[in-house]
């Protein structure tokens, strides 16, 4: 496992390719099992995440090529395996909805349940409970959820959050189920909208997608076809912010302006100045950023995935931002690390109180996943001196060669090998 060390102070400067939607890979890549015959995915980033879904699909039976730098192919025709062991789930959470598509393809799956995570507890009571309202029988023993259905019904569904996942998983598992599905209070998120355009693509009829409601009309088979996954949002607003950081002028080519607007609207309150092109946005940051709150909320609200990098950015802010964090416990673990490197960071509850102050200086810091892995990579761009950032390879599972990008903008970064026996990994 890798670390980096992030030399301080360089202004970044440049165009920046925003890589393939990891998050929307993800869903696709489960989803493409319920399809006979090829399907050809373009933009799919590589990360170490997509590596973990490529091998469970391999898995579970289905021929899966990588070709060139962004395309994978998919022929998930045959399967011949309905378990999916607790080695590969452990590895990434997104890899327990296969389930759905398992369980839609085949009438039985058994996979193994997803365990805790650094950021918080992250149940998966409503994917159970989506996937019995669709006809399933449903047991949990031994860590694994064992479900079969000869036929999965349409069901109407409900949830008391709008969960990603969940949404993601039902969508899945419902396109293949026979009669209607609503979902109310489905997620909006861009990710969950690519997902249900590439089902479609496939053959699937759902409608509503980037609304609370969604219906999808269950169809007797999905087919292979091609489809090119939406740009990293995630990505896209980490350079964001690293331009802001380093009062840099950064262009996101590819970056979709529709899908960044909770992030870019509050970067531009704490300062920055942003143009969009019809092939991207450019960002360009101010000398110092001003300070700004910040409540993360399910899309269009601000994404809890960037409330670490932007807790970062805020910690040197001119004046006292407040940060509430409505998703998840425990994400503010990583405000220590920053402490080390300076911050001053109150954490009450849900809540982190950043007082500004005037630097960070570089320090040993460690990333304890892969979105507080990124607010270290930004704060070590800021930071007086060397920063080193231990158990890089959370990063490395959601973002493609960052240091890479980040150098040819400027940055002055070293990677290193290293080795932690009995790591556990979690990413979001
Ligand atoms: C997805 C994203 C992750 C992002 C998160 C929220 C992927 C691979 N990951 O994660 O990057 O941070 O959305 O935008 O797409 N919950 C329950 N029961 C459930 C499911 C969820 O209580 O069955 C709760 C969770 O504990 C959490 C909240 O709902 O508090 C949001 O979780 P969810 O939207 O499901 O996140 P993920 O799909 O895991």
């Amino acid at each position: 496992m890798d670390k980096i060390i992030v030399t301080g102070g360089c202004r970044l400067e440049g165009t920046v390719p925003i890589s393939g939607s990891k998050n929307s890979t993800l869903a696709i890549m489960a989803g493409a099992l319920l399809a006979r015959g090829k399907i050809v995915l373009r933009n799919v980033p590589r990360v170490g995440d997509v590596y973990t879904m490529v091998e469970m699909l391999r898995y579970l039976g289905a021929t899966v090529e990588i070709n060139g730098c962004d395309v994978v192919t998919i022929d998930a025709t045959y399967l011949n395996n309905r378990e999916a062991p607790y080695e590969l789930v452990k590895k990434m959470r997104a890899s327990f909805w296969v389930l759905g598509s398992t369980l839609a393809r085949t009438g039985y799956a058994r996979v193994a349940l997803p365990g805790g995570c650094d950021i918080g507890a992250r149940p998966v009571d409503f994917h159970i409970k989506g996937i019995q309202q669709l006809g399933a029988q449903v047991s949990l023993e031994h860590g694994f959820v064992e479900a079969t259905a000869s036929q999965l019904r349409g069901s109407d569904i409900y949830f008391d959050f709008p969960s990603v996942g969940a949404t993601a998983h039902l969508m899945i598992t419902a396109s293949l189920a026979r009669g209607i599905t609503t979902i109310e209070n489905a997620a909006q998120e861009p990710e969950i909208v690519d997902l249900a355009r590439f089902l479609n693509a496939l053959g699937a009829r759902i409608q509503g997608m980037g609304t609370k409601h969604l219906q999808i009309e269950g169809v007797d088979e999905l087919y292979g076809n091609e489809y090119t996954i939406i740009p990293d949002r995630m990505e896209a607003g980490t350079f964001a912010i690293a331009a802001m950081a380093t009062g840099g002028d950064i262009f996101l080519r590819n970056a979709f302006w529709e899908d960044m607007q909770p992030v870019l609207s509050k970067l531009e309150e704490a300062g920055t100045s942003i143009s969009l092109e019809w092939n991207g946005i450019r960002v360009e940051g101010p000398d110092r950023p001003h300070a700004t709150d910040i409540k993360t909320m399910p899309h269009p609200g601000f994404p809890t995935d960037m409330q670490q990098p932007m807790t970062a950015l805020l910690s040197v802010a001119d004046g006292t931002s407040i940060i509430n964090e409505t998703l998840y416990e425990s994400r503010f673990k990583y405000a220590q690390e920053l402490a080390r490197m300076g911050a001053d960071i109150k954490i009450e509850g849900r809540s982190a109180i950043i007082k500004g102050v005037p630097r960070l200086t570089g320090a040993p810091v460690v990333a304890s996943d892969l979105r507080a892995g990124a607010a270290l990579v930004i704060a070590g761009l800021m930071a007086e001196g060397e920063t080193e950032i231990a158990s890089f390879h959370h990063v490395d599972r959601g973002y493609e060669r960052l240091e890479e990008k980040l150098c040819a903008l400027g940055a002055q970064t070293q990677r290193f090998q290293e080795w932690v026996e009995g790591e556990e990994l979690c990413s979001v």
